[in-house]
């Protein structure tokens, strides 16, 4: 691993430059493979000192500031995860209280977003859907721009509240539905499934969910999460940072492997389909999506609980098909390529169960990672330096410009 210290990507060149012998790589890119193994996709580069998470990769575990997964999963709740995230510590009972009183006064999304959102094409994507709503939100709030500590842990509130809301009233307008209002008096994860179902949840479900939104809450310098740090590093304001956390959060490699893996299963259809479609996939050198880690070596912790609430959500439901069919999945990509489920895997056939569309499960995840995202921004803003890494140039050098005509 290289250690940048303490936050800039530049040094990570300075460090290759100063191991070559033969003088500036970017002035003579002879040999470019040393550079390119070292940054490629930055594996392995430490970009950021951080007390949110931490993930081991060897050793499959995952801390939220100190805090075991597994810990929080079993005994936590989103909201004190969430106050865990931003302040650094558990939250004592009237800090909590205080915490769900000011997230559900600002459960209500701004009804000028609303509105606009309800001139949307029908067929937009949620994410996409998401990330220009949030953009939006900027517009409605006249502290936007103040990157304080004091007001960026006020719009950061805003965002974990409303963000959910939006979400719900997407999947109710793009069904020729109204918004359902959210219930001041019901935490995040079980007014989220409320308002977009517009019907109460098992306590099963909202239990369960709630965990759901634990477990994806934060994972140190994933994609998303870099994203919102290079842009909240430039002051840019915490809206702006989490609307490009959401654009990085929608890519297939990222968050939008979950919607993918149950495209995946119901492609396969049965499970005696199963074991000759990944064969053929994997003959034809195709990624079978929820499979891998860029850091995981182990099984990804969070997939142990999501294995777990998709076996009951089935068992419930009397449909363990899908569960099934992931089982197998599994164990076949162990044995032909030795290779984990990642937290997606579960999540799809878990959500699935639940009776939640698959488009909406990377918007699910956005609606838990803003808990992350938003404490990485308040990390970023209290100790500031823009993220500015330098390119290995390796184009040509001396051209000499011929007109257009000239050519
Ligand atoms: C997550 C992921 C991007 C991490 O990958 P990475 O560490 O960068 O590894 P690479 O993509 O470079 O792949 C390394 C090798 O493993 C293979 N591989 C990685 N993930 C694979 C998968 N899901 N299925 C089949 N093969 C896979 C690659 O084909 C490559 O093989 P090669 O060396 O023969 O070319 C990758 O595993 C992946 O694309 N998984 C599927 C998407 C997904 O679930 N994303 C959610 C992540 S939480």
């Amino acid at each position: 691993m290289v250690y940048l210290s303490p936050i800039s990507l530049f040094d990570i060149f300075r460090i290759i430059k100063t191991e070559d012998k033969r003088g500036s790589i970017m002035d003579k890119p002879k040999d470019t493979a040393t550079a390119t193994a070292a940054t490629a996709g930055l594996r392995g580069v430490v970009a950021a000192q951080s007390s949110i998470g931490d993930v081991d990769g060897e050793n499959g575990v995952l801390i939220y500031q100190g805090y075991n997964i597994h810990d929080l999963a079993e005994h936590s709740t989103f909201e004190e995860t969430v106050f865990l995230l931003w302040h650094g510590r558990l939250p004592k009972k009237d800090e909590l209280e205080a915490l769900k009183k000011e997230i559900s006064e600002n459960y209500e999304a701004p009804a000028e977003v609303i509105a606009l959102m309800k001139e949307f094409p029908k067929s937009a994507d949620p994410m996409d859907v998401l990330r220009t709503a949030v953009s939006m939100l900027d517009f409605y709030d006249d502290g936007a721009h103040d990157t304080s500590r004091e007001a960026s842990l006020k719009l950061a509130v805003k965002l974990t509240a409303q963000m959910p809301t939006i979400v719900a009233a997407w999947e109710r307008i793009r069904n020729g539905q109204e918004p359902v209002t959210p219930k001041a008096d019901q935490n995040i994860a079980t007014n989220f499934l409320y308002m977009m179902k517009g019907e109460m949840p098992s306590q099963e479900d909202a239990k369960l969910f709630d965990v759901c939104l634990i477990l994806h809450a934060d994972h140190e310098l994933n994609a998303s999460t870099f994203t919102t740090r290079v842009v909240s590093g430039t002051l840019a304001d915490m809206y702006g940072a989490v609307t490009a956390g959401i654009a990085a959060l929608s890519g297939p490699l990222h968050g939008g492997a979950n919607t993918n893996v149950m495209k995946m299963l119901l492609d396969i259809g049965e499970m005696e389909n199963v074991e000759p479609y990944i064969a053929e996939a994997l003959a034809a050198k195709k990624k079978i999506m929820g499979i891998g880690h860029a850091v995981y070596k182990t099984e990804d912790p969070r997939a142990t609980h999501l294995r777990k609430f998709s076996k009951q959500v089935s068992e419930r439901a009397g449909n363990t098909k899908w569960y099934e069919m992931s089982e197998k999945i599994e164990e076949i990509m162990k044995r032909e390529k030795g290779m984990n489920p990642n937290v997606d895997f579960y999540s799809a056939s878990t959500y699935y169960m639940m009776g939640i569309p698959l488009d909406q499960y990377t918007p699910i995840f956005a609606i838990s990672r803003i808990s992350g995202w938003t404490g990485h921004i308040l990390e970023q803003y209290g100790n500031n330096k823009l993220i500015r890494p330098r390119a290995e140039y390796i184009g040509p050098r001396d051209l000499k410009y011929t007109p257009i005509d000239k050519h």
